[in-house]
C-alpha cells in the first residue's frame, strides 16, 4: 500500500509542479500582458491568461493536498491501529474540508 501512495505522492507532485508553472504564466499573462502575448506569438492575451489562471486554482490545490498529506501520512511510522485510523481520517478530513473551501471560493462565492 505505501509503495502505491508514495507513487501517487511523486506523480501528484510533478502535476503540482506543472500546475504552478502554468499559474505563474497565466499571472503574469493578467500583470504582464504584453510580455505573454508577445512570448506566446500572440496566441495568449489577457482573457484567455485570466482564464487559465482562475482554471489552474483547482488542480493546483488537489495535486497540493494529495502531495502534502500522502507525504505526511507517510512519515508518521507508528503501527497503532486506532492512531493509524485516526491520522488517515484527520488527514482525509482536512483534505476534504480544504478541497471544498477551493471550490466553493471559486465556483460558488460572487465575487466582492
Ligand atoms: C508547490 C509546492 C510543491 C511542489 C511543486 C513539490 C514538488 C515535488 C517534487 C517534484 C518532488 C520529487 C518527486 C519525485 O521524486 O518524483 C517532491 C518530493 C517530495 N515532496 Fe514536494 N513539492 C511541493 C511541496 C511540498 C510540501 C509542502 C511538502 C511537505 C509536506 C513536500 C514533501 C515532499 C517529500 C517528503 C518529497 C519526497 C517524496 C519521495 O521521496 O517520494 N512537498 N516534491
Amino acid at each position: 500500500m505505501s509503495s502505491v501512495m508514495k507513487r501517487i505522492a511523486r506523480i501528484s507532485a510533478w502535476l503540482l509542479l506543472v500546475c504552478v508553472v502554468i499559474l505563474l504564466f497565466s499571472g503574469w499573462g493578467i500583470t504582464q500582458t504584453g510580455t505573454i502575448y508577445n512570448l506566446t506569438f500572440g496566441l495568449v492575451d489577457r482573457r484567455l491568461a485570466n482564464s487559465i489562471h482562475s482554471a489552474a486554482v483547482l488542480p493546483l490545490a488537489f495535486f497540493f493536498l494529495l502531495h502534502v498529506l500522502i507525504n505526511i501520512r507517510l512519515s508518521i511510522t507508528s503501527r497503532r491501529r486506532y492512531f493509524v485510523w485516526l491520522t488517515n481520517g484527520v488527514l482525509i478530513a482536512i483534505g476534504v474540508c480544504i478541497l471544498g473551501l477551493v471550490v466553493y471560493m471559486e465556483y460558488f462565492l460572487k465575487g466582492g
